[in-house]
């Protein structure tokens, strides 16, 4: 089968025959993959951790839907099932012991397309069940969006228990008295401004640059603010939507520090950015976080309830409003230039196998 293959430690990516044997598991016909940062990073050898399977190879993706072909006996699932895979997979610890593999404690764990296991960016993929999400069909390709969703809905539990640490919430007991910034437009920015949107937040968006005009129609259709950072207004855009919760989906120095200085007292700043960029050479900044009693939290991966979790809010928001307009391109397998050049209206550009 074709397979989108790099090699850890160079630059490049390349579509090729793969030979792959397996026995006793479900087998799963791609539809599409998404293409994140991620995925940017690995093919531009930018990413530190990525390391092959076995020999030097490694099938690249991670974000994937795919429709089920096969089913060993006793199967839940069944032939035509849509389905989207989980990412990292357990190593031994306790809490990977316990489904909890996205808070790995012994660095033992592997993830699909990254580190360690190969991944779904290929004609078709095998499977245990426990490791697939069912995504309801309707929804057509908006499913290659689980992926990326689970991730966000990770922040949210962690925000959950980060807000007890204070009387967070509104006199209402809701959160529309807050307000939460989102610095990247990317999909995983885009997708965590509609689900803190979803749980009572006022959302702010924020970029370097002006958006592009599909990306503001999503973000105003959907109520959601937009600050133009390159503009050096911050005090007007804190006055409109103060900001309470910061989510950085860019993984920049700079965003960081702007989080700290412009975050309300007792403000949650929650880091997503794996491939951090600049640096940090003021320590004016340490005061702030701890004279504002600031709580900051890395968050990687989620685990498989965030993805059940996922599907349910695509499946539902899915229905309701048309989602669409957040695939932004459909490509061919071989269209490999996408992983260098990213389209300037890009939420998300996916793969479609059927093309
Ligand atoms: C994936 C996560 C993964 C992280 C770091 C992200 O793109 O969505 O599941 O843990 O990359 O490898
Ligand atoms: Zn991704």
């Amino acid at each position: 089968m074709k397979a989108l293959v790099v090699k850890p430690g160079n630059v490049g990516v390349q579509l090729k025959n793969v030979d792959l044997k397996v026995e006793n598991k479900i087998k799963i016909k791609t539809l599409y993959n998404g293409i994140c940062g991620t995925d940017r990073e690995i093919v531009n050898n930018k990413l530190p951790f990525t390391r092959p399977e076995k020999g030097e190879e490694l099938i690249l993706g991670h974000e994937a839907l795919g429709v089920i072909e096969e089913v060993p006996e006793n199967s839940n699932f069944k032939v035509g099932d849509v389905v989207a895979p989980m990412v990292r997979r357990p190593g031994n610890c306790l809490l990977c012991k316990i489904g909890r593999q996205d808070y790995c404690t012994d660095g033992n764990f592997v993830e699909a397309g990254i580190r360690g296991r190969d991944g779904f960016m290929r004609e078709y993929f095998y499977e245990d069940e426990e490791f697939l999400i069912s995504v309801d069909k309707e929804i057509g390709e908006i499913g290659a969006l689980v992926e990326p969703t689970k991730n966000v809905m990770k922040m949210v539990e962690v925000f959950n228990h980060l807000k007890g640490r204070t009387l967070w919430d509104c006199a209402d007991s809701t959160l529309n008295c807050k307000g939460a910034w989102v610095f990247g437009t990317g999909s995983e920015g885009v997708l965590s401004s509609l689900v803190f949107k979803s749980i009572g937040f006022e959302v702010t968006i924020v970029n370097r640059h002006p958006l592009p005009e599909n990306i503001m129609e999503i973000i105003k259709k959907n109520g959601i603010k937009f600050f133009d950072s390159s503009t050096n207004m911050w005090n007007e855009g804190i006055r409109e939507n103060p900001m309470d919760l910061a989510i950085d989906a860019a993984g920049s120095a700079d965003v960081f520090i702007q989080a700290i200085e412009n975050i309300n007292y007792n403000g949650i700043i929650i880091m997503f950015g794996t491939a951090g960029t600049g640096k940090i050479d003021n320590g004016t900044f340490i005061t702030k976080i701890v004279d504002k009693n600031l709580t900051i939290a890395g968050v990687e991966d989620g685990s498989k309830n965030h993805y059940i979790q996922a599907a349910k809010f695509l499946s539902e928001y899915g229905r309701k409003y048309s989602m669409d307009d957040l695939i932004t391109a459909k490509i061919k397998p071989e269209e490999t230039w996408i992983f260098n050049e990213k389209p300037k209206d890009e939420i998300k550009s996916i793969i479609d196998w059927s093309l």
